[in-house]
């Protein structure tokens, strides 16, 4: 069997992170399987799903976990994170509360993972234009001062999403 027949595989594992209801599990969902639930309840604990993408004709394997925002329903920090080469965080660009939890995400990342993960601040929700209270050049701003990739999203209307999750997976592959 030559090289280019081999089956090759890659696993990755990307964790989305950030407040309570800023979307993260419909982010998931929209990419993972289209769907999105305009009525969905808080996460409790983890969950995960696996989506994979086809680079330079290889099998590329995200699984990718998404956790409570709210403490009380969150699993165990450090077991979460163990193993992540890539990061979402993720706020709500018509919550700026969401936006000024951005660092507090950050800094949990960082303890707990290595400085090679791939991370990428999400703006999440600009389908809500008119009710919009962070400005995309704060988010842009915020996001290269702590060297992050930077997206808006909406998985309402599926814009941007899988070009986020594509964009971290490219990164670390
Ligand atoms: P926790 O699990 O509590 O951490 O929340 P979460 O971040 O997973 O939020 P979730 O995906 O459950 O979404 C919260 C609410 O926002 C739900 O009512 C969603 O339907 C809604 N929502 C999520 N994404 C979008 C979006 O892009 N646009 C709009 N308009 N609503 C959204
Ligand atoms: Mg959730």
């Amino acid at each position: 069997m030559s090289d280019d027949e081999r089956c090759e595989e890659y696993l990755f594992k990307i964790v989305i992170i950030g407040d309570s209801a800023v979307g993260k599990s419909n982010l998931l969902t929209r990419y993972a399987r289209n769907e999105f639930n305009p009525n969905s309840k808080a996460t409790i604990g983890v969950e995960f799903q696996t989506q994979s993408m086809l680079i330079d004709n290889k099998e590329v394997k995200a699984q990718i976990w998404d956790t409570a925002g709210q403490e009380r329903f969150r699993a165990v920090t450090s077991a979460y994170y163990r193993g992540a080469v890539g990061a979402l965080v993720v706020y709500d660009i018509t919550r700026t509360s969401t936006f000024e939890n951005v660092g507090r995400w950050l800094d949990e990342l960082n303890t707990h993972s290595d400085t090679t993960v791939a991370k990428m601040l999400i703006g999440n929700k600009c389908d809500l234009e008119s009710i919009r209270a962070v400005s995309i050049e704060e988010g842009k701003s915020l996001a290269e001062s702590q060297g992050l990739f930077f997206m808006e999203t909406s998985a309402l209307d599926s814009t941007n999403v899988s070009t986020a999750f594509e964009m971290v997976i490219r990164d670390i592959y």
